[in-house]
């Protein structure tokens, strides 16, 4: 969490920034600040509690001028969302600003210490430690700017990304990172870092990503990489595959409702290349290195978190059904906290949209470390995750900027199914003519989502009428449980209503107790192997009163009679209905929440990238 920017170079650093800020708000919304760094060498520091905008409203007719700056948007770890908290942070003599998206976990010790010595603390921040501690190193020990930087980091632990600027080397700027994101961006004459490419795309395509324990220096406007124990290291210029249009909201109110609408599209993104019905191939470039140990595993642990998590338990029944091997579905925070028992031949699969979640890096080097192989999952291009795997498979959804995850959901779930459909067409768990029909209904998705979004106005008067509730029930059985996890998680994220998912079997052993005249319960029922049993629990529901809305495969009139509302969804095979049983809870909890007054891109105490643990 957090996003952090920086510019130097001969345009205005501001309106760089806040731009800049503006597109990585997704990541931390409680305060901004920039710093710029002027021609006299004043360090100009403007910081708000609040979004962008309210710093943006700050810098009107302020004297922002300055070719250096670095920004930063807040989600607070240590110390309340105010003005004094806000990053940019000085150190004791006001020489380095710095940026921060991180935790120094160490930072309590070295401010005892740094007071000791005289150091006057003016916020509750770790960050705020962490810049008096490199100054000291500076001032004190007469070191090169970047040299302080580094010396300073040796001595720090946790997670950070910085970016410090000085007043005594105005043509110096120096980033680091360890744990959290940053990428630079190599433009004529200029450079820009931030923690991901969003904000940089518009200036150029040419990026570097540094990799964890790396300090990038700009002086005298070139780019040299080292790392925090002092080694060299050659810049790896990668091309950015990103237009500017991908990270805009193209017309539509929201980004959550784009990416909602972008999924007939993200998902044929996440199929190009890989399968193809006419010839019955499937081709997953990433598993190909791994084919035998895929083939012969013994078991799968898929570990996440979020949403992504509720992808992996779609995955469960996808690897159990079509390559019959056994699945195990784990929360990274919990995984990687406990000792679990990871065999040399598990096979370990680490989902996340970011690629960048804390908890999921440190439970992939859990099990590397335990001599598994671990494959990734991952959306965002060049993350960590990505490359701290040894191989997987990108969903090219696309950048997904509403916090509430949608159309990265829809293509995680396409991609495992591709990924277990792969693996059981090798070891022979299914045919070729089996694989033939599942491709062939894969290919059917993009336009069956298309249809299935059709709901929007039906939905949207279901909204109206229960946009007020203080309780909400999800069910489905199935492949349609984890839709029901992800229908409540949805709605709990972005309207703050309470809401529970539930196996609708399960709802007699607890949640039952819950449902009265009150109480809306959507309870997805589409027709598959286990419609019957989910009719019972419809008129389980229904004889104690509670409100029932259904989500139905279109024609069916069974469930109908029972519902106070149906809303349709075209008819797909059972595995892969949670791709289009998922789209109209992902309008509900929209629709309710704009009907609520929330905001649906950036609730609250949210952040779509988790970069702590
Ligand atoms: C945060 C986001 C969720 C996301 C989860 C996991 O909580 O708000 O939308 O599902 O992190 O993120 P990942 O990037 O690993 O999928």
């Amino acid at each position: 969490m957090c996003g952090i920017v920086a510019y130097v170079g001969d345009k205005q650093a501001a309106p760089i920034l806040i731009k800049g800020l503006k597109r990585l708000e997704y990541r931390g919304y409680d305060s901004a600040g920039i710093a710029i760094l002027d021609k006299e060498k004043n360090i100009k520091t403007y910081k708000k509690a609040g979004k962008v905008a309210a710093l943006e409203a700050m810098l009107e007719g302020a004297d922002a001028e300055g070719n250096i700056g670095i920004g930063h948007t807040r989600w607070a770890t240590h110390g309340e969302p105010n003005d004094v908290n806000a990053h940019p942070h000085f150190g004791q003599n006001k020489t380095l600003s710095l940026v921060h998206n991180g935790i120094i976990e160490n930072y309590a010790s070295i401010k005892v210490q740094l007071q000791m010595r005289g150091h006057v603390f003016e916020s509750q921040t770790d960050t705020e430690v962490l810049i008096h501690l490199i100054e000291e190193i500076y001032l004190n020990e007469k070191v090169a700017f970047d040299e302080a930087v580094r010396l300073a980091l040796n001595q720090v632990h946790g997670a950070y990304a910085i970016v410090v600027i000085s007043k005594l080397d105005p043509e110096m700027i120096v980033a680091a990172r360890k744990g959290s994101p940053l990428v630079v961006g190599i433009g004529v004459n200029e450079f820009f870092m931030a923690s991901d490419a969003s904000p940089i795309i518009e200036y150029t395509k040419s990026v570097v990503y540094l990799n964890d324990s790396e300090m990038a220096i700009i002086q005298n406007r070139t780019l040299s990489i080292k790392t925090i124990a002092n080694e060299n290291k050659t810049a790896f210029v990668q091309e950015l595959d990103l237009q500017l249009e991908m990270i805009e909201k193209g017309g539509y109110e929201h980004f959550m409702l784009k990416e909602i609408y972008e999924q007939p599209r993200s998902i044929f993104d996440s199929m190009r290349g890989r399968i193809d019905s006419k010839t019955g191939h499937i081709h997953m470039g990433g598993l190909h290195e791994h084919q035998h140990k895929l083939m012969n595993a013994k078991r799968i642990i898929i570990v996440a978190c979020g949403t992504s998590w509720h992808a992996g338990l779609v995955a469960e029944y996808l690897f159990e059904d079509f390559a019959r091997i056994p699945v195990e579905v784990e929360y990274a925070s919990e995984f990687r906290y406990r000792d679990p028992v990871i065999f040399h031949d598990d096979i370990v699969i680490a989902i996340s949209q970011s690629g960048e979640t804390a908890d999921t890096l440190a439970a992939i080097e859990l099990a590397k470390s335990k001599g598994a192989t671990v494959l990734g999952v991952c959306n965002v291009v060049g993350s960590s995750i990505p490359r701290a795997t040894h191989s997987g498979a990108y969903t090219h959804a696309g950048p997904e900027i509403g916090v509430a995850s949608t159309k990265a959901f829809t293509a995680q779930v396409t991609v495992l199914a591709e990924m277990a459909l792969w693996v059981g067409f090798k070891k022979g768990a299914i045919s070729q003519s089996q694989l033939n029909t599942y491709l062939y209904e894969l290919e059917q998705i993009p336009s069956k989502v298309e249809k299935a979004l059709l709901c929007n106005d039906i939905v949207k008067q279901i909204a109206a009428v229960y946009k007020d509730a203080r309780n909400f029930l999800y069910l489905g059985r199935g492949y349609n449980f984890p839709v029901a996890l992800e229908g409540a998680l949805k709605l709990k994220e972005i309207s703050y209503i309470h809401a529970e998912g539930y196996p609708a079997a399960e709802m007699k052993h607890g949640p039952i107790a819950l449902i009265d005249a009150e109480m809306p319960v959507v309870i997805i029922a589409t027709q598959n192997s286990q419609y019957d049993k989910v009719l019972s629990n419809i008129q389980e529901v229904k004889a104690r009163k509670g409100k029932i809305i259904s989500v139905v495969t279109e024609g069916d009139i069974e469930v109908e009679k029972l519902s106070d509302y149906v809303i349709e969804v075209p008819d797909t095979l059972e595995p892969f209905m949670p791709l289009v049983s998922t789209i109209p809870l992902q309008l509900l909890s929209y629709h309710i929440a704009v009907m609520r007054g929330c905001n649906v891109d950036q609730p609250r105490n949210l952040a779509k990238s988790v970069t702590v643990e």
